[in-house]
């Protein structure tokens, strides 16, 4: 058993507080490789902000889960050495898909977790939460639970269609399970296509396709039942268009990719909302720098070489999502 603060990391009771209070949002962003992991803690240093660095079952399996444990130690350490004298860093499960999961995760020095029984019928999704809760709970741990259905193909993640989270059940599912936050569907979905080009609107002059708006009126409805509780957005990647064309221009294939609008993000980053998933964001950033790399260079084959620019990258996305779009930049 190895608890999360002999290494330095923290839960997210404190920093949700602090944001939901402040009007903004904590990064969190997936990670499955070292150099994605250099890119959250120098942005998250740099900006002074406080950061979720979260796993995936699909980055467990590709990395090993005692590797990304270590890895998530060691930010805690470069971020130190980077000149943060308090760096506030959580690991966290992101779509915690059992008890066991969440348990060997927590076990491991883990700060955080979510138990995702979105997929479940209501009393069985309150079952298996609260049951989390009372363990994650007695080591001082955080749960993130979801209510609603996000709609979206990722490796791991899957469902066909999004079910809105129903305002009415949201207080009787936080009282019943206990759990320190509560992950909402409000239009949002995962993956680099959110929307279908049916879905959308073109705009007459770019020709790009314009997703429909995210349902702030369910937010609202959800944040008049629990005022002040955290809430917290999946599938938030705004899959920016100059990444994408990148990507195209050398050799890739996205068509009509498409995410969610930064001031979209940015409205919900200053309501309850007081966490926000990145991952697609990050995927793009590494792929647009690494063909970009690899079309003007050749000849290189050194993976420093096409590594650097996609950390770059990655830290630039980083940095301006922390001080353009959530604002949790100077809150250490
Ligand atoms: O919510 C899903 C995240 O983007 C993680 O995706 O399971 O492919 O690692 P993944
Ligand atoms: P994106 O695919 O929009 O980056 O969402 C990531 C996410 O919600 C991880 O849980
Ligand atoms: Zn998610």
């Amino acid at each position: 058993m190895v608890s999360y603060k002999e290494l330095g990391l923290v839960n997210t009771k404190e920093m949700f507080a602090k944001a939901v209070k402040g009007g903004y949002a904590i990064p969190a962003f997936n990670f499955n490789t070292m150099e994605q992991m250099q890119a959250i803690v120098q942005a998250a240093v740099e900006t002074k902000s406080p950061v979720i660095m979260q796993v995936s079952k699909g980055a467990r399996k590709y990395a090993n889960p005692t590797i990304l444990r270590y890895m998530a130690q060691g930010a805690v350490e470069y971020a130190k050495e980077l000149g943060c004298a308090n760096p506030q860093i959580v690991l966290h499960l992101d779509h915690g898909d059992s008890f066991e999961t969440c348990k060997s995760c927590i076990d491991s020095g883990f700060s955080s977790v979510m138990i995702d029984g979105s997929s479940l019928p209501y009393e069985e999704n309150i079952a298996l939460t609260k049951k989390v809760v009372e363990y994650a709970h007695a080591h001082d741990v955080t749960v993130e639970a979801e209510l609603g259905v996000l709609a979206g193909v990722e490796d791991e993640v899957c469902a066909a269609e999004s079910h809105y989270t129903k305002p009415e059940e949201v207080i009787d599912f936080a009282t019943r399970t206990g759990c320190d936050s509560l992950a909402i569907s409000i239009g949002t979905s995962h993956g680099a296509y959110k929307f279908t080009p049916e879905q959308c609107t073109r705009d007459p002059q770019t020709g790009k396709l314009v997703p429909p708006p995210l349902a702030f009126d369910v937010l609202a409805a959800i944040e008049e039942k629990l005022p002040g509780f955290p809430i917290v957005l999946h599938g938030s990647s705004s899959v920016p268009q100059d990444e994408v064309d990148t990507i195209n221009k050398y050799g890739g294939k996205l068509p009509d990719a498409v995410g969610i609008p930064e001031e979209q993000l940015r409205k919900a980053a200053a309501s309850a909302v007081c966490k926000i998933n990145i991952d697609s964001d990050s995927r793009l950033a590494m792929t647009a720098a690494i063909r970009k790399h690899f079309a003007e260079n050749p000849g290189h084959f050194d993976p420093r070489q096409y590594l650097t620019p996609a950390r770059e990258n990655m830290k630039k996305m980083y940095i301006h999502k922390i001080m353009n779009v959530l604002g949790s930049n100077d809150k250490l």
